[in-house]
């Protein structure tokens, strides 16, 4: 695996591969990586002649109070994962080599990138996209990897390519969980003990969604309501919202009729985090394990 830390480098290397007529397979991240984002690597080198992983901490999707300063970096460590999962390029670009002095396009999906995790976090999103469209016009790749683990973020980057035609297809992985169900995320590794047991409370109150889903029970507000009861059980747990939306608009649901995203996001000790299931009346169970 080469480290490419240079944007005409990487230019350079995506050209050369898509003039041979090598499919790219990209997976952006901001590193810490864990078993979710492997997993987005393994199904890059299952579809893709060359995989690209991307490195960076995107100061533009940081709001002023986050975590941007203390969101963990550990280059080494990663790339030594990804040279274990046969990546050919990390490609981990410093701030001022994708923002530099004079920067001022920014990509934005309006009305998707306000609602759920938009309203607590304002810009998040336009510094989403922004970066993300960068990425994809500096590796050019055939398919670029999400994970369904953020479900807004995959949902506005798939309209984001729609919209401008950008010729990339949008691949979604499954979430990856430990064993208790918390989904995987770097932001984990702020919780203590008690605080990271707490967590577990987000997925239990999407598996009661589910369960009620396949009991037959349409109404979202009951099971919006359910949902607040598990999760107000746990006092570490502050939520920021739970929504049971449609997952084209992010629109919120009376009634459960087709596909349906439920959605969490709530405030662990010093992590906000979030998980989200589908759910489908009179279908099997969408959980991914
Ligand atoms: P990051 O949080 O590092 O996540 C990188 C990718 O890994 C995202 O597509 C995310 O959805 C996916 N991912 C994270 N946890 C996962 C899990 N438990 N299971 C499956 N996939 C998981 O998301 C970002 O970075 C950034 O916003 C980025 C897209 C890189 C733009 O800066």
């Amino acid at each position: 695996m080469e480290i490419v830390s240079r944007v005409s480098q990487m230019q350079t290397i995506a050209r050369r591969a898509v003039c041979g007529e090598q499919k790219i397979g990209l997976v952006p991240t901001m590193g810490a990586l864990h078993e979710g984002h492997l997993s987005l690597t393994r199904r890059a080198r299952q579809m893709s002649d060359l995989v690209v992983v991307s490195i960076f901490v995107n100061p533009l999707q940081f709001g002023p109070q986050e975590d941007y300063q203390r969101y963990p970096r550990n280059l080494a460590q990663d790339a030594e994962l990804l040279s274990k999962e046969q990546v050919d390029y990390l490609f981990a670009p410093s701030q001022d080599e994708v923002y530099p002095e004079g920067f001022g396009t920014y990509v934005a999906v309006e009305k998707l990138s306000e609602r759920l995790c938009g309203v607590s976090r304002p810009g998040h999103f336009r510094g989403v996209t922004t970066v993300v469209c960068k990425l994809l016009n500096i590796t050019d790749p055939a398919f670029a990897f999400f994970g369904q683990k953020d479900a807004q973020q995959a949902i506005i980057l798939r309209k984001m390519v729609r919209d401008l035609n950008l010729p990339v297809e949008v691949v979604i992985c499954p979430t990856v969980r430990e064993e208790d169900g918390l989904a995987l995320s770097s932001r984990n590794r702020y919780l203590d003990p008690k605080q990271r047991r707490a967590a577990t409370v987000l997925y239990c109150s999407l598996q009661e969604a589910e369960r009620m889903v396949r009991e037959g029970e349409t109404r979202t507000k009951n099971i919006l309501q359910r949902m607040a009861e598990i999760l107000g059980e746990e006092p570490l747990v502050r939520l920021d919202y739970s929504a049971i939306v449609n997952a084209d608009e992010l629109e919120p649901l009376d009634k459960i009729e087709g596909k349906a995203l439920v959605a969490v996001a709530a405030y662990v000790g010093p992590a906000r985090l979030i998980d989200n299931v589908i759910v489908e009346p009179n279908a099997p169970s969408m959980v991914h394990r």
